[in-house]
This record gives C-alpha cells, structure tokens and sequence, in this order.
C-alpha cells in the first residue's frame, strides 16, 4: 500500500477534527497517526513527508488582544481576557500564575495548538488564523519545539525514532542528514546511549531530555514548554532549565510555564496571568 502525502495530511486533518478538543495536542495526533499506519503495515519513518517549504525566519510572535472562551452561553468559560504581548528570539520567558488562570490555553494559542476565540496571533507576515489546519500543523512542525509535563514520548518508537519523527513529519532536514542530526541532539542531552531504547527503561529526567532533543529536531526557533519541570524532581529541574537557558544563548525564544517560582526567577522575563488576564510582565530580577 502506497500513502501518498496528501492522504498524510487528509488523515490528519480527519483525526485533529474528530478529536478537535483543545487539550489535545499535535503529538497525540501524530500518534493516532502513527498506529494507523501500523495497523496498515506500514513503517512510519518512511512515507511521513509532507513537502518541503523554507523555514519562516522571523523572529517575533506577536498576541494582539487575545481572548479564548471555552462553552456556551451560560457556561461560557474566559479562559484568557484580552492579552496583548511578544515573545522574541534570544529572550527567556516564564509564565506563572495559579492553577486555572490560563497558561496553558495561552501557550497552546502562542504555539498554534490552539487557537483563539478572538484577537490575533502573528508571526512576521504570517497570519495563524489565515491557515488551514494542515497549515497550521506544518507551521508549527518548522517553527515551534513543544515540551510537556508528562514528556508525550511515543512508547511504540525508539527514543532515536521519537527524534526522527518530527524530521520525518516536516520534511525540512534533508533525510540523508536526519539520523546524525537526531544522534547529535541525543548526544547533546546526554541520552544517546538509550537510542535504541523504548522511552519506557529510562527515567524521567532522561526522558525529558529525549522529549527536548525532539523539540528541537528541525531546529525551530521559538520553544514553548507546559510545566517541563513538572514532574521532575530538583537536580533534573535545574539541569532542564540550564538547556533552555543554553537554547536561548543560541538564538531561541522559550517560554516557559512553571509552578516553580526559583525556575521563573532564572527566566529574562516573567509574565503573571491571574484569571485569564495578563497581570504583569516584569524583567527577572532575581539572577
Ligand atoms: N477544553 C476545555 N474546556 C472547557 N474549559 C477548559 C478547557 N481547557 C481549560 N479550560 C478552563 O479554562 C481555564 C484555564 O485553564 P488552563 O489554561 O488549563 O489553566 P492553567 O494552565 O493555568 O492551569 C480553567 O478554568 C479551565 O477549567
Ligand atoms: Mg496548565
């Protein structure tokens, strides 16, 4: 059986709208992806490309007034009010803020997981709302490493092929050149001696170091990570924060949502969200 690229991105598509609920991120989609090709015989390192395309090399996203609202009518939800900020190159931003105030839906509008009820979200002179869904996934797949808590490794693929995936998926890495980039980005984690490992054995430090090295596959620019350090205990915090922190010396923007007050002190920038509203956005003072 021959999938063609286009029946890739239909398959896509199909699954990101049956299970078009927010929290749902790409890599789940990926994967439902991923076992239909299984199931199907296929390998899915091999037909994952969905043509290639310059990476966009600007270098700020811009939210201008931002609002999301979840439900309706009378049990309509404000989960982000009205926010207007940057996020540029080079710079290291923590978001903070209680449990339920909107980081999460923020960061998943600044990274295209989502998008926003209304307001505007741009990148240059690219326009996330003007893009389809196939767009949008291919945007994202060029221009943004996403980082969870709970790491989102496939379980059914190697920590090389969980690497490989997004090279694959995007197509922007010419393939002869994907295995010693993946090895490399593995290498520079520390986790290369577990590549042909399911990400079951290692710890989750070490997993999280795997999930970075993903994130940063086709080199994108902007980094954003939902609580990454939440679920690890201090020593593996602070080793994953000074990636970030090397990531940004390098030219990245990551932002960065924590619970952890010390790991958003060591951020450049810090923007507290109560209630959905951006409350301050201060410089980190405490370095
Ligand atoms: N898919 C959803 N459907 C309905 N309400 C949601 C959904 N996702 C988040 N919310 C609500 O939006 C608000 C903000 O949630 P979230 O962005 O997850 O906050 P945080 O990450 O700061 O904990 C909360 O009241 C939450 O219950
Ligand atoms: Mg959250």
């Amino acid at each position: 059986m021959n999938i063609s690229a286009e029946l890739y991105v239909a398959e896509i598509t199909e699954h990101r709208i049956m299970i078009s609920n927010n929290m749902l991120s790409y890599w789940r989609i990926i994967q439902d992806t991923i076992s239909l090709y299984k199931r199907a015989g296929e390998n899915p390192m091999i037909k994952t490309s969905i043509g290639r395309k310059a990476p966009n090399k600007n270098n700020t996203i811009e939210l201008m007034n931002i609002s999301k609202t979840y439900g309706e009518h009378t049990r309509e939800i404000l989960a982000v009010k009205n926010v207007t900020t940057s996020f540029r190159r080079g710079e290291f931003t923590a978001i903070v803020g209680k449990s339920g105030s909107g980081k999460s839906t923020l960061l998943n509008i600044i990274s295209g997981i989502d998008r926003p009820t209304d307001g505007e979200v741009t990148h240059g002179e690219t326009r996330l709302q003007d893009m389809s869904e196939n767009e949008l996934a291919r945007w994202r797949g060029e221009n943004m490493g996403i980082v969870f808590q709970f790491f989102q490794l496939i379980p059914t693929l190697t920590v090389l092929e969980n690497v490989l995936l997004p090279m694959d998926f995007c197509n922007v890495i010419p393939p002869g050149q994907r295995q010693e980039k993946a090895r490399s980005l593995l290498e520079r984690m520390d986790v290369i001696q577990y590549a042909g490992n399911l990400p079951s054995v290692i710890s989750g430090g070490e997993q999280q170091r795997v999930a970075i090295a993903r994130s940063l596959a086709n080199s994108p620019a902007f980094i954003v990570a939902d609580e990454p350090t939440g679920n690890l205990d201090t020593g593996n915090s602070i080793h994953i924060v000074s990636l970030f922190r090397e990531m940004v010396s390098e030219g990245k923007a990551v932002i960065m949502v924590t619970h952890n007050n010390e790991i958003a002190a060591d951020a450049d920038r810090i923007l507290y969200i109560s209630n959905g509203e951006l409350f301050s956005d201060t410089k980190a003072v405490d370095k």
